[in-house]
């Protein structure tokens, strides 16, 4: 079997916030970071922000981890940003392109960068958007930008080339690194690879199935008969026979 991973240069950061996937992950030497946002701190359960993330510092403290400012206000987001950040130098914050009225972050950014916090631009969809902001990231050490190249593609839209065109940019910017967030398969990562992206974000659904990769077609098409082959016969199926009545349970 082709090791697809270990040509791979794209680094895979976990994207999540259930604790003890976390904790799985950190031991898998494939992740070299950690992202987080609300929406998945929602699903998770997860009822305090700070506990929850002084949890997670106190597992990782030598791997990125991204949190996400949650406020809507500019002046807030600076408040949030420097509280985040103080839990951890393994603590990179996530800001948002734009505030909820559409109103661009890059002043935010501008002046996180220059106090010294790490930042990541998040839910960035398009190279205009990125182009407002990068000038801004010059005094950063170290900063990430999150192009969402999955949504991109739920929207019909093919998100390789602008991902190729990011990359390119940034090659100027070589403290900036570019992350493909949102993935829906686990082809992405071979994409990100593709098109020399620096980081790509993976879920627990995603993160499972890696060890498919450079799998042999034809027993993956085996495997895959056997998988309908042994459903029907756990589930006691019969063609011929209608004695019984059809129910889902
Ligand atoms: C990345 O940092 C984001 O948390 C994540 O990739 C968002 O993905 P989604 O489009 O699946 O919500």
């Amino acid at each position: 079997m082709k090791n697809f991973l270990q040509d791979i240069k794209t680094k895979i950061f976990a994207d999540g916030a259930d604790l003890k996937s976390i904790i799985e992950m950190n031991n898998n030497p494939l992740i070299s970071g950690f992202t987080t946002n609300p929406t998945l701190m929602r699903k998770a359960g997860v009822n305090n922000y700070k506990n929850f993330a002084l949890d997670v510092l106190s597992l990782i403290n030598d791997k990125p981890v991204s949190f996400e400012v949650i406020s809507d206000d500019f002046d807030e987001m600076e408040r949030q940003a420097l509280e985040i950040s103080s839990w951890g130098k393994n603590v990179i914050v996530k800001i948002p392109i734009t505030n909820t009225k559409k109103e661009i972050s890059s002043s935010l950014v501008k002046r996180l960068c220059d106090a010294g916090v790490k930042i990541n631009v998040t839910a960035v969809f398009t190279i205009e958007q990125m182009m407002k902001v990068l000038p801004n990231m010059s005094s950063a050490e170290a900063g990430y930008i999150s192009i969402f190249a999955g949504r991109i593609a739920d929207a019909g839209i093919d998100p390789l080339p602008i991902m190729a065109e990011a990359v390119e940019i940034l090659s100027d910017h070589p403290k900036i690194e570019l992350i493909w967030a949102s993935p829906r398969e686990v082809y992405n990562i071979i994409q990100a690879d593709q098109v020399k992206c620096h980081i790509i974000t993976a879920t627990d659904d995603i993160l499972k199935k890696l060890n498919l990769l450079g799998k042999d077609l034809s027993e993956f098409s085996l495997d895959t008969v056997k998988m309908f082959f042994n459903d029907a016969a756990a589930a006691g199926f019969n063609i011929f026979t209608d004695t019984e009545k059809y129910v889902v349970k």
